[in-house]
């Protein structure tokens, strides 16, 4: 079973919207999975039970009991584990940490959000776990050209000591729509490029992981 854990320091960054389209990417790619949900708000908990078709299973928790979460879904057959995190306090997040194989660090390019991604990344770099920065809610490009502010936001976070995905989620209010129904934007819209951003991103972050491309469900 490979684990991720979708970290922010700061509340809005989108560690809930990432958590829940990332459980559901891996759910209807065929892998066995679970997610966990261990902030207090259970907003993650909300989106899933708003969810009308079968989805990952859902545990709703607080992080002493991750350890135990965690033996529980791997000996069930589990392949996938997500955990939706609070933005502090940093114990908790430490505890979350030190159960994953990889950390996702959900950033806004502002420069709150930057700031705050440096010291997640000191936490997860100090307990000698691999992360990486996912670039959330930014604007849209206009043509092909990338908004000044977010390339000013990749470049500040190349001083974090963690690479950032090759492929963020642009602003969109489709994320808003379909968390509503707990369903992934690729579900609620097809044709919508965030569908696209989000199987994209799912891909790199299984190849990293090892899951044989992000599909074909095989046991692991
Ligand atoms: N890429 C996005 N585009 C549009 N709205 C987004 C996006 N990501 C998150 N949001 C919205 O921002 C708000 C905060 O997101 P959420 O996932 O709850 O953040 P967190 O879990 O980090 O507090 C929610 O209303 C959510 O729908
Ligand atoms: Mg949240």
């Amino acid at each position: 079973m490979k684990t991720l854990a979708v970290i922010s320091r700061k509340g809005g960054a989108g560690k809930t919207t990432l958590s829940i389209n990332l459980a559901l990417t891996a759910h209807l790619a065929g892998w066995k999975t679970l997610l966990a949900d261990i902030d207090p708000q259970r907003s993650a908990t909300d989106a899933l039970r708003a969810r009308a078709e079968p989805g990952p299973t859902l545990a709703e928790a607080n992080a002493g009991k991750l350890f135990q979460i965690k033996s529980h879904a791997a000996n069930d057959g589990c392949q996938v584990m997500l955990i939706d995190t609070p933005a502090a306090p940093d114990a908790d997040v430490a505890l979350a940490v030190n159960s994953a194989d990889l950390c996702v660090l959900v950033c806004r390019p502002t420069f709150l959000d930057i700031a705050a991604v440096a010291r997640s990344a000191e936490m997860v770099r100090r307990l000698g776990k691999a992360g990486l920065i996912v670039l959330n809610q930014a604007p849209p490009k206009r043509g092909s050209q990338e908004p000044a502010g977010v390339q000013k936001a990749v470049e500040a976070l190349r001083f974090c000591g963690l690479p950032v995905a090759p492929v963020g989620l642009r602003s969109r209010a489709i994320y808003q729509q379909a968390i509503a129904r707990g369903r992934s934007v690729a579900e609620w819209d097809a044709a919508n490029p965030a569908g696209q951003e989000i199987e994209r991103l799912w891909s790199h972050l299984a190849a990293q992981l090892g899951l044989d491309g992000g599909r074909k469900a095989r046991a692991v």
